[in-house]
């Protein structure tokens, strides 16, 4: 019998193909504040700032340079060896794991490429600027289209499908996230204390979390990930 896998991933991941992460001192959370852009309270103060900055990260993600790296292929071709063994649960907003072959993956924190409507629930793919004046495609409301991400107040997506698999999981692997943002930093509680599973964490340093992991490989995401999973693939 196979093991079944849960991994987590964050920010760090997507660093070497070039998108910026929150917390490192280069980070977005050092230019600009999360009350200002990402929370529903800001969107409600002011549309234009909030579309500004993810119009800014849409157009920073569709830029050609930005491509998944080693740590994406890797765990793409970890799901293609082990079908219906992984699920990825990812914090990222960005589709870098979906473009490098990922598919059974869930995007907890939404996706930067789709929009919402707050009238209408309508939920649609979004490659362009969005503006404040805008109209939902679907019901024709007016100033209803928000990016579908979950802000800090709102409740992460799919929770019950990530905690099912937690709960069942042989392995739960923690990638390129700072452990600072509840509910996945307590993934890995979830994970150890529930399923008895093995936990690692692949970051650049340790993460808020560090302590509740049993084995720790600290390293550029791009070689750490593909070394980790070659070799659990020639393991089992
Ligand atoms: N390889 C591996 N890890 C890296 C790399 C890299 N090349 N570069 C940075 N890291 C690590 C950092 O050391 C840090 O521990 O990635 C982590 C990124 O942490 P954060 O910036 O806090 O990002 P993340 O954990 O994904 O943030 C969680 O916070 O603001 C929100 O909604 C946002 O989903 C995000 C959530």
């Amino acid at each position: 019998m196979q093991p079944s896998i849960v991994i987590l991933t964050g920010a760090g991941i997507s660093r070497e193909s070039g998108l910026s992460t929150f917390r490192d001192a280069d980070g977005i959370w050092a230019t600009v504040r999360i009350e200002d852009v990402a929370t529903p309270e800001a969107f409600a103060r002011d549309p234009v700032r909030v579309h500004e900055f993810y119009n800014a990260r849409r157009r920073g993600l569709l830029d050609p340079k930005v491509q998944p790296n080693p740590a994406h292929q890797a765990l793409a071709e970890l799901e293609r060896a082990r079908p219906g063994k992984v699920l990825l649960v990812t914090q990222n907003i960005d589709d870098l794991h979906e473009r490098a072959g990922s598919r059974d993956l869930v995007h907890m924190h939404g996706e930067l490429l789709k929009i919402q409507c707050q009238a209408c629930g309508d939920v649609r793919d979004c490659r362009h600027d969005l503006g404040a004046g805008d109209s939902c495609p679907a019901c024709g409301s007016t100033g209803t289209l928000r990016p579908q991400v979950v802000w800090f107040g709102e409740m992460p997506l799919k929770m019950d499908r990530i905690y099912a698999a937690l709960s069942a999981c042989d392995l739960f692997l923690s990638i390129g996230t700072s452990g600072n943002v509840y509910p996945a930093a307590g993934f890995v509680q979830e994970a150890r204390s529930v399923a008895r599973a093995r936990t690692v964490e692949l970051n650049l340093e340790p993460s808020e979390g560090a302590s509740l992991f049993h084995e720790a490989i600290y390293g550029p995401a791009s070689q750490v990930v593909p070394d980790y999973v070659r070799k659990l693939l020639d393991r089992t």
